[in-house]
């Protein structure tokens, strides 16, 4: 905010005079205040005038309204044209009555009459004059921060609306879609075990391209449908044990951990603020992704934790700005880095189901999940060379339930 700073330091006066007398005159009234220090300048032309006042180098200006050729009005209204932002007040003569109102409308902060005015009369009028342009200063500051946080709320609040039809419109569509779709599997299903091997082959591979294709779109739907789930399913924010999560979601990948012999490694990992199921749901996507995605040699997964300042915009609703910031890190095909950012829209995927079972949904959803949470997730990733999944967390002291 812009506000002069007029505790500590001399006022800062210009008076714009073309009369010195006068300015002496101004300065002994002054100088007979003993507790407000004044640094009284002064400008005899006009143009030198204007200068400092549109550029604001005084806390307050006094303008003589006869200043020659032009009139104190007109240094006036073409300072304030051109930015000056500080009090400004009129000094007329006795004989310019009718000035004052003039003045005042054109946007003068107060005026005064020579000859009728002490050296307190004038220090009130310039301390008023100040304090006045400060509190308008501060309201028009107030009055733009309240109408930015207006925009800010519809923005949000137009936000959630189109989240809310968007999960609707996926909960809806996943939902009814399943219903003719197992009507069609059934079907397929039904072809299958009665006329396999009674058609000739074609038939027969023909056959099991619809068997294959329709549990392919029943795993698409599921997909949508467990995506529109991480908002409208969604439970409270709770302070959940980390450490808990990954013994959790180790225990639903044993399979593959024992088939493909990983070795996971984890570093203490902290207490955060979140959704449990979720969290699960969040870890056994990626380190499932870790195992699945795996060279030759067996799968080796790095999981580490560090605290960071919150990215702007991402800070708790408490204002805590630090995060849990988790990696993972494996030692599998890698992702080139043109995909690392398309990988986490819904059903990205960047090898044929044939050679790496999924739908591409698993992303997606820890993208949710993550945003849900308030945080961030990303990848980095050379191809072959294995990839590190990043993604931030709010602390267990941070805020509750965002939705
Ligand atoms: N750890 C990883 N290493 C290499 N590629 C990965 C890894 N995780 C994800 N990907 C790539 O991102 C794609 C999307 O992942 P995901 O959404 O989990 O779908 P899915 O696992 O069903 O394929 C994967 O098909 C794969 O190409
Ligand atoms: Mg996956």
């Amino acid at each position: 905010m812009k506000e002069t700073e007029i505790s500590n330091r001399p006022l800062k006066i210009l008076m714009v005079d073309d009369d010195e007398d006068y300015l002496v005159l101004i300065k002994r009234k002054l100088h007979r205040i003993s507790d407000v220090q004044f640094d009284i300048q002064w400008a005899m032309e006009y143009n030198d005038a204007l200068r400092d006042m549109q550029h604001n180098l005084h806390d307050v200006y006094l303008i003589d309204y006869g200043l020659g050729e032009r009139t104190g009005l007109d240094l006036l209204r073409e300072a304030l044209l051109k930015g000056c932002d500080r009090p400004l007040i009129i000094i007329t003569g006795q004989g310019d009555r009718r000035v004052d109102m003039e003045a005042m409308r054109a946007g003068a902060a107060d005026y005064l009459v020579k000859g009728s005015f002490d050296g307190n009369t004038l220090e009130r009028c310039i301390r008023y004059a100040i304090e006045h342009k400060r509190s308008e200063e501060r309201e028009r500051a107030l009055a733009a921060a309240t109408a930015a946080a207006e925009v800010e709320r519809e923005k949000s609040a137009e936000l959630a609306r189109s989240n809310a039809e968007l999960e609707q419109f996926a909960y809806i569509a996943s939902h009814d879609l399943q219903e003719p779709l197992r009507n069609i599997s059934s079907f397929v299903q039904l072809l299958a075990r009665r006329y396999q091997g009674r058609l000739d082959s074609d038939a027969d591979e023909f056959i099991q391209f619809a068997v294959d294709g329709v549990a392919r779109m029943e795993e698409m739907i599921k997909g949508i449908l467990a995506y529109s789930r991480v908002e409208t399913h969604g439970k409270d924010f709770k302070a959940v044990g980390c450490a808990d999560v990954l013994q959790k979601t180790l225990k639903n990948l044993a399979l593959s951990i024992e088939e493909s012999q990983a070795e996971i490694l984890s570093n203490p990992l902290p207490v955060v603020r979140g959704d449990e199921a979720q969290l699960i749901q969040l870890f056994q996507n990626l380190i499932g992704n870790a195992l699945k995605f795996r060279r030759e040699e067996s799968p080796r997964v790095n999981i580490t934790v560090r605290s960071r300042a919150a990215a702007k915009g991402h800070t708790a609703k408490d204002g805590s700005s630090e995060v849990w910031l988790f990696s993972i890190e494996d030692n599998g095909i890698g992702i080139e880095r043109n995909y690392c950012e398309q990988i986490f829209s819904m059903f990205r995927r960047l090898h044929s189901p044939e050679v790496y079972s999924g739908t591409g949904i698993g992303l997606a959803i820890c993208r949710k999940i993550v945003e849900r949470h308030n945080g961030e997730i990303w990848v980095e990733s050379t191809r072959g060379e294995g990839a590190t999944f990043y993604f931030t967390l709010p602390p267990s002291e941070a805020a509750t339930s965002t939705t």
